[in-house]
C-alpha cells in the first residue's frame, strides 16, 4: 500500500510543516510582488510578506472573500501575465458577474496530481476506466476529474452532465470501475437504470467519488445500498483549484484528507474570523501553497466544517461539509441545513430520496416546507404516515417546526449536476 503513496503522502508531519511554510512565504511574496488587490490589502494591514514567520502567523494576514474576486473581474487577480495562463474557468453564480480562475501550465499540472492523487485515494488504479459525469466547460468539475484520472493512468470516458438515458447505456456498455459526479445525479442515474429495467447492483461500477455539493452519511449508505459501490467523497472549490483539494480514503471512509502540500486549511470563526482550534466547527478557509496563476490568500470558502487529525494519510482531515453558510436557513432563530433534512428524509420509510425545501414567509415570520417525493410503491396511509414522521423528527432534531408535503413519484425536478435544494418564494419573482 505505502509503495503506491507518493512522496509528500509520505512526509512526516514536521516536514510537511517545513514545506508549507516553505510555500507560504514564497506565495505571499508572490501574491504582494504581482497582484495589486493584495499589495493593497497587506499594506493595509501594515504587513509584509516577510512577516509570516511561522504558519500561525498567517492569521495576521486579511482574508480574501468571493466579492473580491468579483470586484477584479475578470483577471485582476491573475499573478502572472495573460499569455502565461494556459486555462480559465468560471463558476457562473446566481446574481452578477461569474467568478473568473485561471492555471499556468504548472499549475494544470499539479491540479492533475492531485486529482490523481484523488481517485488512487478512493480505489482508483491504473487501468481502470472512470466515466466522468461532471460538466465538462466553465465549471472545474468534469475537466478537472478528467486530467486528473489520465494522469493516473486510467481510462477516461468524458461523458459530462445530462442525457441521463445514455449515460446509463455506456455504463452498461463500457464496463467502466469508476463514476464520478454529483450524488444528486446518481440518484437521477439510479431511476434511469430502474426504468430501463437494469439492477443498478449489477453494474461494473466497483467506486463512486461524489462531490461539488454537500451530502450526508445517509446519503452515502443509501448510494452503496442501491449501487452495490463504495461511495467517497470529494472536495473542492474553482478558487483554490478545483476537484481534488481534499479526498476520502476508501479504506477508512471517514472523512477527507487534505492535500495540505498545495493548500492550507484554516477553520475560522464565521462572525469573528477568529482562528479555531483544529476539532472545532467554523469556517474553512484555504491559501494556495504552490499556485502561480491565481494564488489564493485566507479564501473564505464559507463552507462549514471542522479539522481533524489524519487517518490513512499524515495529512489533516475536513469532516463532510455541513453545508455553505449562504444555504443556511434562519427559521424563528433556529439555525437549519438542507443536510439536516437530507438525513431524515432518507430515514423515512416509504418516501424516495428526493426532497426540495420551500420557503415562504407567512406575515413576518419565515415558513419552511419539506417536499418530499412518495416512492411508488406507498400508499396513501404511509404518505400521511411519512409527513407526520419527517416534522417530527426535523421538530425533535432540529428544533423548529416545518411543514411536510409528500409529493407524487417523480414529481420533482431531478438534478443533472449541482442540486437546488432550497426555493426560495419569499420575494415574488426570485424563486
Ligand atoms: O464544485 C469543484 C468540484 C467539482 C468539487 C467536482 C468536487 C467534485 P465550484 O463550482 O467552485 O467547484 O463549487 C465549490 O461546491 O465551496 C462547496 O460549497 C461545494 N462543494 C464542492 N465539493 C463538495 C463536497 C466545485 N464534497 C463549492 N461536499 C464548494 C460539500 C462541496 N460541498
Amino acid at each position: 500500500m505505502t509503495a503506491m503513496l507518493d512522496a509528500a503522502e509520505r512526509l512526516s508531519r514536521a516536514d510537511l510543516e517545513a514545506l508549507q511554510l516553505e510555500r507560504l512565504r514564497t506565495t505571499l511574496r508572490h501574491a504582494y510582488e504581482n497582484v495589486p488587490f493584495y499589495r493593497a490589502a497587506f499594506d493595509g494591514a501594515g504587513l509584509r510578506p516577510e512577516d509570516c514567520r511561522t504558519l500561525a502567523d498567517l492569521a495576521r494576514f486579511p482574508f480574501t472573500a468571493k466579492a473580491d474576486l468579483r470586484d477584479n473581474y475578470p483577471f485582476g487577480m491573475f499573478a502572472v501575465p495573460e499569455a502565461d495562463v494556459r486555462r480559465i474557468h468560471a463558476s457562473s453564480g446566481t446574481t452578477g458577474r461569474p467568478t473568473v480562475v485561471g492555471y499556468t501550465e504548472r499549475d494544470l499540472d499539479t491540479w492533475a496530481d492531485v486529482v490523481a492523487r484523488s481517485i488512487r485515494a478512493a480505489g482508483g488504479r491504473p487501468g481502470h476506466k472512470v466515466h466522468v459525469a461532471y460538466g465538462y466547460g466553465l465549471f472545474t468539475g468534469g475537466l478537472g476529474a478528467h486530467y486528473g484520472a489520465e494522469r493516473l493512468g486510467c481510462t477516461v470516458i468524458p461523458a459530462s452532465g445530462g442525457m441521463t438515458a445514455r449515460q446509463v447505456q455506456l455504463i452498461q456498455d463500457f464496463r467502466p470501475a469508476i463514476i464520478m459526479i454529483t450524488p444528486s445525479y446518481m440518484l437521477t442515474l439510479l431511476d434511469e437504470f430502474e426504468r430501463q429495467g437494469v439492477d443498478p447492483r449489477t453494474t461494473s461500477l466497483k467506486v463512486g467519488i461524489f462531490g461539488a455539493e454537500p451530502w450526508t452519511e445517509a446519503m452515502r449508505r443509501e448510494i452503496e445500498d442501491r449501487f452495490a459501490i463504495d461511495a467517497v467523497d470529494i472536495y473542492g472549490l474553482s478558487e483554490v483549484i478545483g476537484p481534488g483539494v481534499a479526498q476520502e480514503c476508501v479504506e477508512t471512509k471517514d472523512g477527507l484528507h487534505i492535500w495540505e502540500d498545495h493548500f492550507y486549511p484554516e477553520v475560522v470563526d464565521p462572525f469573528t474570523g477568529e482562528v479555531l482550534p483544529d476539532g472545532e466547527e467554523g469556517e474553512l478557509v484555504f491559501t494556495s501553497l504552490t499556485k502561480e496563476a491565481m494564488p489564493v490568500i485566507r479564501y473564505r470558502t464559507r463552507d462549514l466544517t471542522r479539522l481533524l487529525p489524519g487517518t490513512a494519510r499524515n495529512f489533516r482531515r475536513m469532516e463532510k461539509v455541513t453545508g455553505r453558510s449562504d444555504d443556511m436557513v434562519i427559521l424563528r432563530g433556529v439555525n437549519l441545513f438542507p443536510t439536516q433534512i437530507e438525513e431524515i428524509v432518507l430515514r423515512t420509510p416509504a418516501v424516495a430520496p428526493h426532497f426540495q425545501l420551500r420557503l415562504t414567509r407567512q406575515g413576518r415570520l419565515d415558513a419552511l416546507t419539506v417536499r418530499a417525493e412518495a416512492r411508488a410503491d406507498a400508499t396513501a396511509a404511509d404518505r400521511e404516515k411519512a409527513a407526520l414522521a419527517i416534522a417530527a423528527a426535523v421538530k425533535d432534531g432540529v428544533g423548529v417546526s416545518v411543514g411536510v408535503e409528500i409529493v407524487d413519484p417523480e414529481s420533482l425536478e431531478r438534478s443533472v449536476g449541482k442540486i437546488r435544494r432550497i426555493v426560495d418564494l419569499r420575494e415574488p419573482g426570485t424563486g
